[in-house]
């Protein structure tokens, strides 16, 4: 039988009029059904956030912390459920679906350290001139008021995470929307979140239909939005309320950039199987996922090679066997959309390497060389299991070639040597550059977020706890300094 999921407004779970179904798109089978809330629940929610801002970035840190640890243990215990439910309504292999609980906790962990820790505030002598003789100042940050967060379908679990756990350490009421596709996993954090005694309309979970959100954005009661997704929602998003603050983090057509020293056998074998499983972690479907390889001329045939084979012996299948390692895409159409690009690069004359073919939702794991000018799989967000290989003479070209992209979130260096780690941070137009592996590193702590087309602001928890608040100042008159 289905189960049918509340959802949560203002902390309490809540059911309205109508539901959907969540599936799994491995097998089309049903896994959830979900309630959605009707407008006034939604404005329910929204009444009770704004009513509580006060009382909540007054909450003692120990208060916020606490909660934060509780969620920290919680989710620790019910791991293993959770991750079969991200499995079960995003199609991710089981072992990636444990990997992506474990990063949760991890950004629970650091939101209730640093909620201990934030706002220590920081004093300025004012008595530089004259006119401030026994003047001080003191700036401590505070809260921009309710945070709107909006989540995508590829960490349905752990991209909630990064925007509930920071909001909740600053003491920012937040409302937060999963992805229509995968919401089970942020429901089951509201069940964990109703068990600590954060003041209620503090956090809610709203399932809203994403043609109800543009009102919602629009709401001068939640002055933070706080995105991930698309390109053209997230800079719809920005157009829409420019004087709000926004957070966007979008695409990329990520690339792992392969220098002529990394050039031993030993360094090759790394960089191959590091780019064939993150091309392929989770169907492609993350936004660092490498898209791109770019390799010195001097050693692309045998790192060639070695990524072709490393690619075609990843194992496809079904999610839910401990041995797969790249399960189905979200859906049949997300499958077939990745289909029609690798189509159209082909026809254009791309070489194909390996893969390129289509099961249902599944993408066999794909790589193409000789990729022309000018196609989608060369401009655009593949968000699918394919690699582009590209040929390079020299340093100067190869982050040329890496920058030749309108986005830019984060690069993959395969370099030893630390001047050119240091050029290669200083030239390269994104947001991370990772030395020695590829973009898809990401450790929760980090700042992430984008340059150019790949979004604004930063998240990483200490960072979007800064994205979240604002610096306020006091002035202290009359003091012996
Ligand atoms: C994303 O797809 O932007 C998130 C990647 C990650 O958190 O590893």
């Amino acid at each position: 039988m289905t189960t049918t999921h509340a959802f949560w407004l203002a902390g309490a779970p809540a059911t309205g009029d109508d539901t959907f179904d969540v599936t799994n798109s491995w097998d089309g089978g049903v896994v959830g059904r979900v309630c959605v809330p009707t407008e006034e629940q939604v404005e329910q929610a929204v009444a009770a956030a704004h009513a509580v801002r006060g009382e909540f970035a007054a909450t003692p840190a120990h208060v916020r912390a606490a909660a934060l640890d509780h969620v920290v243990r919680r989710l620790a215990e019910r791991s293993e459920e959770i991750a079969r439910l991200i499995t079960a309504e995003n199609g991710k292999p089981i072992t990636w679906a444990r990997g992506e609980v474990g990063r949760a906790v991890s950004v629970f962990r650091w939101a209730a350290e640093e909620a201990r820790r934030f706002n220590g505030g920081e004093a300025q002598r004012l008595d530089t001139d004259a006119g401030g003789t026994g003047r001080l100042a003191l700036t401590r940050r505070f809260p921009r008021g309710t945070v709107l967060g909006i989540a995508p379908f590829n960490f349905p679990l752990n991209l909630v995470a990064h925007k509930v756990a920071p909001a909740l350490a600053v003491g920012a009421p937040i409302i937060v929307k999963p992805a229509p596709a995968t919401p089970l996993s942020a429901l089951v954090l509201g069940e964990i979140l109703a068990e600590t005694d954060l003041p209620a309309g503090s956090w809610s979970v709203l399932p809203v239909p994403n043609d109800r959100m543009p009102a919602l954005v629009r709401d001068e009661r939640l002055p933070v939005i706080s995105f991930t997704g698309s390109g053209p929602v997230g800079w719809g998003i920005l157009d829409s309320v420019p004087r709000k603050h926004v957070t966007l983090e979008l695409g990329g057509n990520a690339a792992a950039v392969v220098l002529a020293d990394w050039s031993s056998e030993e360094d090759l074998e790394w960089a191959a199987s590091r780019i064939a499983t993150f091309a392929n972690y989770q169907g492609g479907q993350s936004c660092i996922s490498v898209q791109r390889v770019i390799a010195d001329a001097s050693v692309y045939d045998r790192l060639a090679e070695k990524v072709v084979a490393k690619v075609e012996a990843q194992v496809t299948g079904d999610p839910w066997d401990e041995a797969t390692q790249v399960g189905p895409l979200v859906s049949e159409d997300a499958a077939r959309r990745v289909e029609a690009w690798v189509d159209e690069a082909v026809a254009a004359g791309a070489k194909l390497l390996a893969g390129g073919t289509r099961d249902g939702a599944t993408y066999a794991p794909t790589v193409l060389a000789d990729l022309p000018d000018g196609v989608t799989l060369a401009c655009e967000e593949v968000f699918g299991p394919v690699l582009s290989l590209h040929r390079v003479e020299g340093t100067d070209a190869a982050l040329a070639a890496a920058n030749d992209s309108k986005y830019g979130l984060q690069t993959g260096v395969f370099t030893h040597d630390l001047r050119t780690a240091f050029r290669a941070h200083a030239e390269l137009e994104t947001g991370g550059v990772i030395i020695g592996d590829v973009p898809s590193y990401r450790a929760d702590q980090m700042p992430y977020g984008g340059a150019k087309e790949s979004g604004v602001g930063r998240e990483g928890v200490k960072y979007a706890m800064e994205d979240y608040t604002y610096e306020r100042v006091l002035v202290l008159t009359g003091l012996a300094l």
